[in-house]
């Protein structure tokens, strides 16, 4: 399963863990790395010290490659992007924005750098400024999302850049996977399914509310400031769509957003706390180890590689 992404992150598989912020710490991180993908530790919203010890942590659990997703709303996101250098982490992927200013720094110490991006002219933009793959990221995907789906944004970006794509969003199993290396991605990023996966450190609450899940129980707010998310529907969707309608400002519906996925993910409630995952939940069934996982989308693509024929 050589491909640039695998030979240009080191890794066995070209199965990338999403970085999720609270859901993917360390020790989600070292298992993905362990079973051969790359593991990443979300930086969400923590200050630039608390990721400095999960580097340290996931460094114990495993010698494999890992990387940090550094969302750039932080406000601590100009101390983590220090951070990350001085800690030597191999692959920084970097979500919600534009990370060009720290491109050069990161450029200087050999980081890997791979934007997630939602559209064909940030693709083009960040092969430019010097990325070295991207992930591409369609609107079935849980947490913050784009407009395109996986399905129409992959080919074209794929055509417009010439460094490896990886496509995100709505791949659940080896079907999804094999789906987005037909449309020419080199590389998959899986959020929702590793979520539910034994390393993870989420609620048992979050975890059965994921398995649980149909087709159709996903819902995205925050369409109306310009930063859409896509959790599972609840009380607090319903709660945050009716301070959109009453005109709130993106930083108090941010900070409700963020402050809820906390209380979801560690406290378990999944009534007014923000269950992010994405469409592919209702396919979601059960909690495996994050190996497991890894083999059964790797065993089930090449089964179906093998024998594709009309
Ligand atoms: C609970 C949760 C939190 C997420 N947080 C982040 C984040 O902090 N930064 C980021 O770049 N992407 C984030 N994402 C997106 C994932 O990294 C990944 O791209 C996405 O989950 C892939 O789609 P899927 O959910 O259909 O597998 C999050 C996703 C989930 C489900």
């Amino acid at each position: 399963m050589r491909t640039r992404i695998s030979e240009l992150l080191n890794i066995e598989y070209p199965i990338i863990q999403g970085g999720m912020a609270w859901v993917a710490e360390h020790h989600l991180a070292a298992a993905v790395s362990n079973a051969g993908g790359l593991g990443i530790i979300a930086a969400g919203n923590a200050p630039a010290e608390v990721v400095r010890e999960e580097i340290r942590k996931a460094r114990e659990l495993t010698d494999k490659p890992f990387g940090v997703n550094i969302m750039l709303l932080s406000p601590f996101a100009p101390e983590v992007a220090k951070v990350v250098v001085e800690e030597k982490v191999p692959v920084v992927t970097t979500g919600a924005g534009n990370p060009e200013s720290y491109i050069p720094m990161w450029k200087e110490a050999g980081i890997k750098i791979i934007p997630v991006v939602a559209s064909v002219a940030l693709a083009k933009r960040m092969e430019k400024y010097g990325a070295d793959a991207v992930v591409a990221e369609g609107c079935e995907a849980g947490g913050h999302i784009g407009e395109l789906t996986t399905m129409a944004l992959i080919p074209q970006i794929v055509d417009a850049v010439t460094i490896p794509v990886i496509a995100a969003g709505g791949i659940g199993d080896g079907r999804g996977l094999a789906a987005v290396f037909l449309l020419g991605a080199e590389g998959g990023q899986v959020g929702t399914r590793f979520v539910v996966s034994h390393e993870s450190i989420v609620h048992e609450n979050y975890k059965k509310r994921v398995i649980t899940s149909r087709d159709i129980d996903s819902a995205v707010t925050g369409r109306s400031t310009g930063h859409p998310v896509r959790s599972i529907r609840n009380q607090m969707t319903r709660n945050y769509a009716k301070l959109e309608q009453e005109g709130k400002s993106f930083e108090e519906l941010e900070l409700l957003t963020l402050g809820s996925l906390r209380k979801a993910v560690m406290e378990g409630d999944v009534v007014n706390g923000s269950v992010m995952a994405g469409q592919i939940a209702g396919l979601v069934s059960k909690e495996q180890s994050c190996k497991e996982i890894i083999e059964e989308i790797v065993d089930e693509m090449k089964h179906l590689i093998q024998n594709f024929h009309f």
